[in-house]
């Protein structure tokens, strides 16, 4: 059996919408051997991250930066997994009102200490909201859903 962590910071009703989404499209797909936990990064903690075989962060951008309960994630997380969670699988999305760059600077500089595998560019939903990005998230999360129940990534 495998487990998918989603750790989504939903401030709003859009990302809570987007979190939601990506949990329900992987949830039916039905993947005998695949379950789906979902967690705010205030309640994810180091367990849930050793137990994992792939995880998918969201956040929104918030003052140029990832929000500070993901980065509260990061901060009580890194060290207890650093060592055994190396190569974990991961893709990521950022809800940004107008920019995304400062996120996804910030998060490729921690995943690349943590040496997690990113296996997807980062996708930002970035401007105004658009019901599209409802669709980009569900696609994110089946395809790291499917690689990982198949094997292959
Ligand atoms: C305190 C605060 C700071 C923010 N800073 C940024 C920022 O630096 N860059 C950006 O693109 N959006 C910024 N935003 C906008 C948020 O990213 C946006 O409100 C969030 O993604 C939720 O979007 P929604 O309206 O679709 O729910 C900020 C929002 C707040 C409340």
């Amino acid at each position: 059996m495998k487990t998918l962590l989603l750790v989504f910071h939903s401030p709003s009703q859009n990302t809570q919408a987007m979190r939601d989404a990506m949990a329900l499209v992987v949830k039916q797909e039905n993947l005998a051997n695949l379950t789906i936990i979902v967690k705010s990064p205030f309640e994810a903690n180091q367990d849930d991250v050793l137990g994992c075989d792939g995880i998918i962060l969201g956040t929104t951008e918030n003052l140029g930066y990832m929000s500070g309960a993901l980065k509260d994630f990061f901060d009580r997380i890194y060290y207890p997994c650093l060592e055994v969670k190396q190569g974990l699988p991961v893709a990521a999305v950022v809800r940004a009102g107008h920019d995304g760059t400062g996120t996804c600077r910030a998060l490729e500089t921690i995943l690349t200490g943590l040496r997690w595998r990113f296996v997807q560019e980062i996708l930002v939903c970035k401007g105004p909201w658009q019901p599209e990005f409802i669709e980009s998230c569900e696609q994110l999360a089946q395809a790291l859903a499917i690689g990982l129940s198949e094997g292959i990534v």
